[in-house]
């Protein structure tokens, strides 16, 4: 059809029982029928080293690939130390070098996160905007997803068990999806 929107989703943990994993496993659930949401796991992706950024390993070149053939990015992400989790860091700058061929350039993203703690990856959020400036990305603004003291949110298999939380990653994935087909035009 020609109105779907195809999102990749990527989490910025490497944790197999991820808040933020399961955060985006909700969203592909919660997901309505023209939006398709696929993830990309980063764990892989070596650490950047400009010395090589006109030979990418492998994982970086697929990882550049997934995020070309999506139409929306939506990152998932915890806070570390009040910013972006390094493993996440690294994966956007791996996918946006050399310069002039970044695969990030143009696509609409949407943000959220999940955190034990009571601001729910808000400061982390906002440095992950600041980057969408030099990557030439178009961020949804409204609503912030910000998924606070997550081990209340969740059940013990993972699933999400929070009314409100579950209509605001609803209503993001559709910004995103309006936002995308707004670009599209
Ligand atoms: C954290 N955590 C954390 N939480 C928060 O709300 N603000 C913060 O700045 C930090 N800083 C931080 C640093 C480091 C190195 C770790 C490992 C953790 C706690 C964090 O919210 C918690 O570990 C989440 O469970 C991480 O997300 P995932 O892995 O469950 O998706």
């Amino acid at each position: 059809m020609a109105d779907t929107v195809k999102i990749l989703g990527i989490a910025g943990s490497l944790r197999k029982e991820s808040y933020n994993k399961w955060a985006l496993r909700a969203a592909q659930l919660l997901a309505p029928e023209h939006i398709k949401v696929d993830t990309f796991d980063i764990a892989g992706i070596p650490l950047f080293n400009q010395d090589d950024e006109h030979h990418p390993a492998p994982r970086v070149v697929e990882f550049k690939k997934a995020i070309q053939a999506a139409d929306a990015i939506l990152l998932v992400t915890p806070e570390y130390n009040y910013s972006i989790p390094g493993v996440l860091k690294n994966a956007i700058d791996s996918a946006s070098r050399p310069y002039g061929e970044s695969a990030w350039s143009g696509k609409p993203v949407a943000i959220m996160g999940a955190s034990v703690g009571n601001f729910g990856t808000a400061r982390a959020q906002y440095h992950l905007r600041q980057t969408f400036i030099f990557l030439n990305m178009y961020p949804v603004n409204q609503p912030e997803v910000m998924i606070g003291n997550s081990s209340q949110k969740f059940d013990q298999e993972g699933n999400l068990i929070d009314e409100v939380t579950a209509n605001l990653i609803k209503q993001l994935l559709q910004s995103l999806a309006d936002l995308t087909l707004k670009l599209r035009t």
